[in-house]
């Protein structure tokens, strides 16, 4: 965020993007679309009236201004719903999300299709050797999964075990097989299939799978994606559900257009974000936040 007088300039710090993982900025635009509608929607918790404009500047790393506005954004979502919003990671309670939440959650701006979890049992784990055998993605792995409450930057940022829903054995299971010292040997001993295998119990069970699909025609059209799909972790959370992305899927090449095959899109449209939802059989961790500092 870079403060001036009359705007809030909305950027990126692209030590902490992921080339690796996310060559398309896909994630990296939706997640700066997520972050400018929460702005708006704290500021009009506060009684600000305020409002994006969304321009992105690759140059300049700038997504959004925020900019002061006649009257306060429209939107149902307080700070309340900001901060009870949550991903799970872990359990889900069995249960398909009924079709007038769906019809809601859709009405919110996003084209939303929904898939049992069962039948995604077989690409999750393909996109998880996927993810597990590409050494510029476990090279980023590395730099942000935190597996030992022992890391030095635990309490600060990335992804913990905790919030992994991870086991003590399970996360140094993952640890040691991803350290760089042993990835070139575990990576050729079957490693990735090995940790694609450990997942493929967490879409066992009868519950909803939600694809965000949209036309990703520019940066620009991204970002609003990602607004509209805050939008929606806000509407299921303020019902008292989680959600747990899987961009997996839609990282692999393979798992990415089988999807959007299986979901019978048109031409130029994509699936964007894919999550499973429901009610978590555990209260899910957050992850840690950077404390925000002003430049
Ligand atoms: C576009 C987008 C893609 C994401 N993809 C994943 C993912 O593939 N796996 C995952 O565990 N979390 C994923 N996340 C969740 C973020 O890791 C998480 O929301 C972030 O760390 C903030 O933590 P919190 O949700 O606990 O507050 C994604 C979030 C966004 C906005």
């Amino acid at each position: 965020m870079r403060y001036a007088d009359d705007a809030v300039d909305v950027h990126w710090d692209p030590s902490r993007a992921l080339p690796g993982s996310d060559p398309t900025r896909r994630d990296l635009f939706l997640s700066l679309g997520a972050f400018v509608e929460t702005c708006l929607i704290v500021a009009a918790s506060a009684g600000l009236p305020v409002r994006a404009d969304i321009a992105v500047d690759l140059a300049a790393r700038r997504v959004a201004r925020l900019v002061p506005a006649s009257s306060l954004y429209d939107t149902p979502f307080t700070v309340a719903s900001v901060q009870q919003r949550r991903c799970a990671r872990g359990g889900y309670a069995p249960g398909r999300l009924d079709p007038a939440t769906l019809a809601a959650l859709t009405s919110l701006g996003a084209d939303l299709r929904q898939l049992p979890t069962r039948g995604l049992v077989a690409p999750l784990a393909e996109a998880d050797r996927w993810m597990f055998g590409t050494p510029a993605v476990v090279s980023e792995l590395r730099s942000w999964l935190r597996l030992s409450p022992k890391h030095p930057r635990y309490r600060l940022d990335g992804l913990t075990d905790r919030a992994m829903a991870l086991s003590r054995f399970e996360a140094t299971g993952l640890a040691a097989m991803i350290a760089p010292i042993a990835y070139p040997v575990t990576s050729r001993l079957g490693g990735p299939a090995l940790l694609a295998a450990a997942s493929k119990s967490m879409l066992r069970y009868d519950g909803s799978v939600l694809i965000l699909v949209g036309r990703a025609v520019s940066p620009e059209s991204v970002v609003e994606h990602g607004r509209a799909l805050v939008r929606v972790w806000l509407a299921l959370s303020d019902r008292g559900l989680t959600v747990h992305p899987l961009s997996q899927l839609l990282d692999c090449p393979i798992t990415a257009a089988a999807l959007a095959a299986k979901l019978g899109l048109s031409p130029g449209e994509s699936p964007l974000a894919v999550f499973r939802t429901g009610r978590p059989l555990e209260a899910p961790i957050r992850s840690a936040r950077i404390p925000a500092s002003p430049t």
